[in-house]
């Protein structure tokens, strides 16, 4: 293989083509949605699954249990496909199909707004988020949960730390291909997913990361950027809901 060509899941250094950010405006109803959004699910499955923070490439349904995923990093899977363990064989953890379904119902929510940054025609980063009530993302961040492992009083934390606000910009995603991070593009993303919450009448963001180990969003917007901590999950991850007002948010723009 010429040395410089680099694999699927740990890509070459890119082109010298322009890099450019823009919104994402297909509706989640057009028929084409799937097929449009399917570049912006493949990047997502690469960073997530090749990150060392989620190591979200490959797992073993037999041997995961709820809370603790048997789970590999793409860049260490099995190479013969079959769990060490078990010897079952083992999945994506992000299944396209799943991305793609996950986006729809997204991006059909409230004030709905996804970024995606583009090198030529290559999708290499893509962010998104809608807005929720204080009683809604409780829902959302809790969905699916057993009790013993639910962010406790999200809803009445946000109301106490945000009094008067009913509706708050949610940062779902945020995901940029590895060897394109750490030169701004990354803020580039969150800029333009910002102008578009910014155009609607939403003034506090909520997000969620993870201290074990810790997310670059964890180092970003809580260490560097000072957001707020509204509560923590039980859970060996670490996770963990934050906020900071847009006024605050703009300032680092
Ligand atoms: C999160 C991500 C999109 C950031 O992209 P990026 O292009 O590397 O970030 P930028 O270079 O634009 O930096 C944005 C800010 O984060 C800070 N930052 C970025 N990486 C950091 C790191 N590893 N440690 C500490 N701070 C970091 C930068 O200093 C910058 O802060 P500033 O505005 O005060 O200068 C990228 O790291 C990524 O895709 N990570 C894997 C997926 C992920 O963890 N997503 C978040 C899930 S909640
Ligand atoms: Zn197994």
């Amino acid at each position: 293989m010429d040395a410089h060509a680099g694999t699927d899941h740990h890509p070459a250094a890119s082109s010298a083509l322009p890099i450019d950010a823009s919104l994402f405006e297909v509706s989640p109803d057009d028929p084409m949605f799937d097929r449009e959004a399917r570049p912006i699910a493949k990047c997502y499955q690469l960073v997530f699954g090749t990150d060392r923070a989620w190591s979200e490439g490959k797992i073993c349904h037999a041997c995961s249990r709820p809370g603790a995923p048997k789970k590999w990093n793409f860049l260490d899977a099995p190479p013969d496909g079959r769990c060490s363990d078990c010897g079952g064989e083992v999945a994506d953890f992000w299944p396209i199909s799943q991305i793609l379904a996950d986006m729809r119902q997204e991006l059909a929510r409230p004030d709905a707004v996804c970024a995606v940054l583009r090198q030529g025609e290559a999708v290499i980063g893509g962010c998104w988020g809608f807005s929720a009530t204080p009683e809604g993302l409780d829902e959302h961040l809790n969905h699916g949960l057993a009790a013993h492992v639910c962010a406790p009083d999200v809803a009445a934390t946000l109301r106490a730390m945000y009094p008067g606000v009913e509706r708050f910009a949610y940062q779902d995603e945020i995901f940029l291909r590895p060897e394109f991070q750490r030169q701004g593009l990354g803020k580039r993303l969150f800029a333009a997913r910002h102008a578009g919450f910014a155009a609607r009448d939403l003034a506090v963001y909520v997000m969620r990361t993870k201290r074990n180990p810790p997310s670059t969003s964890y180092r970003w917007f809580r260490d560097g950027w000072g957001y707020r901590t509204v509560t923590d999950y039980p859970d060996a991850d670490q996770r963990v809901i934050l906020a900071h007002t847009f006024e605050a948010v703009s300032r680092r723009l």
